[in-house]
Order: structure tokens, then sequence, then C-alpha cells
């Protein structure tokens, strides 16, 4: 069976068709790339497998069970979450407490602060857990989000753009830590503008366009697809390699 199965979710914003229709099923353990180019769809996609946002139609089942209609809350404690493509945190908590937050969808407080601090230690920042949020940089406030949604113990974890900004040493990192994840069982959903990221991690990629489906293969399939070379690849390769 598969832990993640979605069949025909589609969403209207006013005139505009933001999701099409879109299926697709993923094993449990793969490591999932989404591509395509802005307003493609790909973060209303996972808003709306989150409980974000409501398909107008469709089904999302997580390992099994349809999710749809559940409030983010209820998702997440089913196993699936998403980090934020624009970071928001508490700017002026410590880093460990915005995180442990998160831990309290399963833990009381206690608990929640172990979790959340070998949440900070996966992601590289035990050593400024105590900071104040709003003092960090941008690449570091990335890095909570991740903690933060690592905290709630997905089963399938959603990651909008988290290596934005970074530079390639911590763009490896991060692309170390998407693999250690995936070895401990957890299933990802990884949108991204990093080519090279996307093709060197993922065993699939799945291409967004103007919220259809346009595509779904290796990386190697993707990556010669004509329809998505028109789309998305051919226009930048340079700029996002
Ligand atoms: N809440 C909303 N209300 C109305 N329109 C929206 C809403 N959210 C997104 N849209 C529109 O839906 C389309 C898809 O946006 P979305 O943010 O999902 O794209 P994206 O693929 O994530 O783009 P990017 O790569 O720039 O992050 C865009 O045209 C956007 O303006
Ligand atoms: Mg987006």
């Amino acid at each position: 069976m598969s832990i993640l199965e979605v069949h025909g979710v589609s969403r209207r914003f006013g005139g505009l068709q933001a999701l099409s229709d879109v299926s697709f099923s993923v094993p449990q353990g793969q490591i999932v790339g989404l591509i395509g180019p802005n307003g493609a769809g790909k973060t209303t996609f996972f808003s709306t497998l989150v409980g974000l946002i409501r398909p107008d139609k469709g089904s999302i089942r997580l390992d099994g069970e349809s999710v749809v209609g559940l409030k983010p809350h209820k998702v997440a404690h089913r196993g699936m979450t998403k980090t934020f493509q624009n970071v928001a945190l508490f700017g002026e908590s410590s880093v460990l407490d915005n995180v442990l937050t998160a831990g309290l969808l399963r833990h009381d407080v206690d608990a929640a602060r172990e979790e959340a601090l070998k949440c900070l230690d996966r992601v590289g920042l035990r050593a400024i857990a105590h900071q104040q949020a709003g003092l960090l940089s941008f690449p570091e406030r990335a890095r909570v989000e991740l903690a933060r949604a690592l905290c709630t113990g997905p089963k399938v974890l959603l990651l909008d753009e988290v290596m934005a900004a970074l530079n390639p040493v911590e763009m490896q990192e991060v692309m170390d830590l998407i693999r250690s994840l995936r070895d401990d069982g957890i299933t990802l959903l990884v949108v991204e503008h990093h080519m090279r990221a996307i093709m060197t991690i993922c065993d699939r990629v799945l291409v967004l366009n103007f919220g259809k489906l346009l595509a779904d293969g290796t990386p190697q399939q993707v990556a010669n697809d004509p329809q998505v070379v028109e789309a998305y690849l051919g226009k930048s390769m340079e700029k996002r390699a």
C-alpha cells in the first residue's frame, strides 16, 4: 500500500484553476521532488495535502485513511506536515520554544522539550537553541522551520523550498539530512528550484505546470522530457544549476 494516495485533486481560486485533477501515489520511503514554474501550484498543492486549503474535488489518503476536511493539526497528528515557504517564527521566543510548541502535538511539555532538542540537533542548530528566533539569519530560520516540522513526528514530510538562500555547503547538509530522514522511514516530498539538488536526492520527480501534473518519472526521464524542458527546465537551467 502507498503511504500517500492523491486522486483527482482540484482547487480553484476565483477564475484561476490552481490545481487541476492531480493524481499520483507515493510508496513509503520515497524522496519525491515536485518542480514547476513560479505560480504552478506547488505550495497550493502542499497546503491542500495538509488541510490548510480544502480541495474542491478529489481524495487524499494518508496511510490508507482520508485526510480531506481535517484541520492541519489533525493531519499533522495523522503524520503529514509541511514547512512554510515564508517562514514565520515567534520572533520574541527562543529557537527551542519555537520547536517545542510543534512537539506539543504528541508530547507533554517535558517530552516535547527533549524531542525539540533532538530535532534541533538533527538540523545542526543545537548550539543556538536558546537564542531569540527573531535574530536568526534566513537560512537559520529555514532550519528552525524544518526542526518544527520534524518535531511533529511525521510519516510524510513536505518541504517547501527549504534550500532557498543556502550556500553550497549548507545545501549539501540539508541534502544529507533529507537522505537520513528517509533512512529513518520518513517519506519526503520536496519542492525546490535548485535542480541539481532535486536531481541528486530524488528517486522520482513530479512536474506541475498551470496546476496540472505534466510529468512523473525518474529525475533522468523528467530532465529529458521535451514538455518539461519547454515548460520549465529550458528557460533558465543555468540560473538554477
Ligand atoms: N489563497 C489564494 N488565493 C488566490 N490565489 C492564490 C492563493 N494561493 C495561491 N494563489 C494563486 O495560485 C497560483 C499558484 O500559487 P502557488 O503559490 O501554489 O505557486 P508555486 O508553484 O508554489 O510558486 P513558487 O514557485 O513561486 O513558490 C498562483 O497564481 C497564485 O497567485
Ligand atoms: Mg511556492
